[in-house]
């Protein structure tokens, strides 16, 4: 279905071009003035020099044609030149009538779907997912999400950091803990046990300690570094512990992004792509892009247009250890190979930008890439708490995903059986659990989907959790009370099959089927600028639409038939179109609240 703007826009070009004017300055907006118009069209002010004509006489041509047009119930000339504009209400119901049949409420598929790889997630081997993990999984999913449901062919990749410093030093914690252990004789040819010497529990505590010691004791960081050369050049006993950190820690990875509702098509790594990378070097030495600078294998990514410094792309470090980019490159090469994908997008802290400035050049100057694929980066801000400062527990430590989580559980927990008792309702403490499992997901990831990805945001936990304002579960309730009212329909023998929409009448109803038709629009810009706080802002507004009609609308004691059922129709409609919304964000609608 064609964008309801660019419907209203065609109409008034109509009118601009029967009154001798360009049919181009008839492009209509939104209403900046909600209180006067719903929609209203400047072109006239525009015109005014091209036609040397006072603006207010051209608004007036046009208006006047469109005195009886189908689609414009009002169109208003007034001072200094603008056309203020109403939608007729059978316009309306048509385009809504259309959203209630059509597949995906009418939205157009893309002529030539793209193939998009997400990297988003970003988890690291060894460590347990902390705070700062919050936002690339929430985000990178919510766009995985949202470019698909637009018809598009998307992959999620949670590209771990499974090949670094991190697991250097656990291992050497774990000889130092535990030198007896067969995977540091390097005599011994046999099988490796196939349990591992760490638990996840264990691995909890040792990476942290590893890495604080590592920041004063030289020595142990340089028995670090070693152990991770040795197991990435595949020493045997090293790789084999690799192994074992790895089969620890990736179910309990899976565990902490399964309970916000993150699942990656890809579960793959740096360490994936160690065997292309002497191919990579090759071919990059090769075709005269690298060259050796101070020991190191760099490729100089500068360009004369560049206003800041951008230092060249470094390959292989002087003692020929991979880095962070050379990684990163290779698997664009792999990418390229297994899936060539049309477009690539990265997900991380903002303060990866430069690198991935560095990542992104190199990959296009190296030919990795075709010279129309689409590389791009959504730095995403910091969560910051209450006082302002990057979040910490309240001890001042880091904050763990899982506990994180768990907080928001609990609070869910304790305000939904707060909430029950004010409205003088029991709910049982399995129930409340069972609600506050699911709320507290959507309190989470609206809290932090609602902010455009790059700024910075506070976590509020007494805001976010709160069934009031611009939060998930105020969303949450809102499905909850047209879903509630649609059961009691059918509990009263009602039928939702085949229910007529008729004309809006009030003003309430128009304004929430107005919002409604709005989707395909939002849709649309929230893949082009890859930013689901564009869900986040219409599912708000239709869900402020909806609760206004809702309170000055007596639905279900209505005495005439045919506008009850319309009524339960729009209900449907806007149920749906909550939920699709709710799942693009990732999370779900209880069925109970
Ligand atoms: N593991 C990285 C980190 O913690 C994030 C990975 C992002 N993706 C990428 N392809 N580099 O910073």
């Amino acid at each position: 279905m064609e964008k309801i703007l660019d419907q209203l826009s065609r109409e008034m070009g109509k009118a601009f071009e029967a009154a001798g004017y360009e049919a181009e300055l008839g492009r209509v907006t939104l209403s900046n003035r909600p209180d006067l118009c719903e929609y209203q069209c400047n072109g006239a002010m525009a015109g005014a020099k091209r036609y040397k004509k006072a603006p207010l006489m051209i608004a007036k041509d046009v208006a006047e044609k469109l005195a009886d047009s189908q689609v414009f119930q009002e169109a208003e000339a007034v001072a200094p030149g603008f056309l203020n504009l109403k939608i007729s209400g059978s316009f309306l119901l048509n385009m809504v009538r259309s959203m209630i049949e059509e597949p995906k409420f009418g939205l157009e598929m893309p002529k030539k779907p793209k193939k998009i790889i997400i990297d988003y997630g970003g988890a690291n081997v060894a460590k347990a997912l902390h705070v700062g993990h919050l936002r690339p999984a929430i985000i990178g999913e919510s766009i995985k999400r949202i470019c698909r449901y637009g018809g598009n062919e998307c992959i999620g990749d949670v590209h771990l950091g499974d090949w670094g410093m991190p697991i250097g030093l656990v291992i050497t914690e774990i000889q130092e803990r535990q030198p007896g252990l067969v995977y540091f004789d390097e005599n011994y040819q046999g099988e490796y046990p196939k349990e591992s010497p760490v638990t996840i529990a264990q691995l909890g505590e040792i990476y942290p300690y590893a890495s604080e010691r590592s920041k004063s004791d030289p020595e142990y960081k340089a028995r670090a570094m070693e152990a991770t050369h040795k197991f990435q050049k595949g020493v045997r006993g090293y790789r084999a512990l690799w192994r074992h950190i790895m089969d620890v820690s990736i179910p309990d990875l899976k565990h902490n992004y399964d309970s916000i509702n993150v699942e990656f098509d890809l579960w793959k790594g740096e360490s994936d792509v160690n065997d292309l990378i002497p191919e990579m070097v090759d071919y990059m030495k090769a075709g005269g892009y690298a060259h050796i600078s101070e020991g190191a294998l760099v490729v100089d990514v500068k360009e004369d247009t560049d206003t800041k410094e951008i230092p060249p792309c470094m390959i292989l470090k002087s003692d020929g250890a991979v880095l962070y980019n050379t990684t990163d490159l290779a698997t664009i090469m792999e990418r390229m190979r297994l899936y060539a994908p049309d477009e690539m997008i990265y997900i991380t802290d903002k303060r990866q930008e430069l690198y991935f400035e560095q990542v992104f050049r190199c990959a296009r100057k190296t030919k990795l890439v075709k010279p129309d694929t689409v590389l791009r980066f959504l730095g995403h801000g910091t969560i910051n708490g209450t006082d302002g400062k990057p979040f910490k527990t309240r001890d001042g430590g880091v904050m763990h995903l899982e506990r994180l989580v768990q907080e928001t559980k609990d609070e869910m927990f304790k305000k939904i059986r707060e909430g029950k008792s004010r409205e003088g309702r029991e709910v049982s403490e399995k129930e409340a659990w069972e609600i506050a499992e699911v709320v507290a997901v959507s309190a989470l990831k609206y809290g932090d989907l609602s902010n455009q990805a790059s700024k910075d945001y506070i976590f509020d936990m007494d805001k976010f959790t709160s069934s009031e304002g611009d939060t998930g579960p105020y969303i949450l309730y809102t499905v909850v009370r047209i879903k509630s009212i649609l059961n009691k329909y059918r509990e009263q023998g009602g039928s939702l099959e085949g229910l007529a929409l008729l004309e809006a009448e009030s003003d309430a109803e128009k304004a929430l089927e107005m919002v409604l038709v709005q989707f395909h629009a939002m849709i649309q810009g929230a893949i082009a600028e890859i930013a689901p706080h564009k869900v986040c802002a219409f599912v708000y507004d239709l869900a402020n639409a909806f609760n206004r009609f809702y309170h000055e609308t007596k639905i279900l004691s209505e005495e005439n038939q045919a506008k009850k059922q319309s009524w339960l129709a729009l209900l449907m409609l806007v149920r749906d179109v909550m939920e699709t919304c709710t799942d693009l964000l990732g999370f779900e609608v209880p069925e109970k609240m």
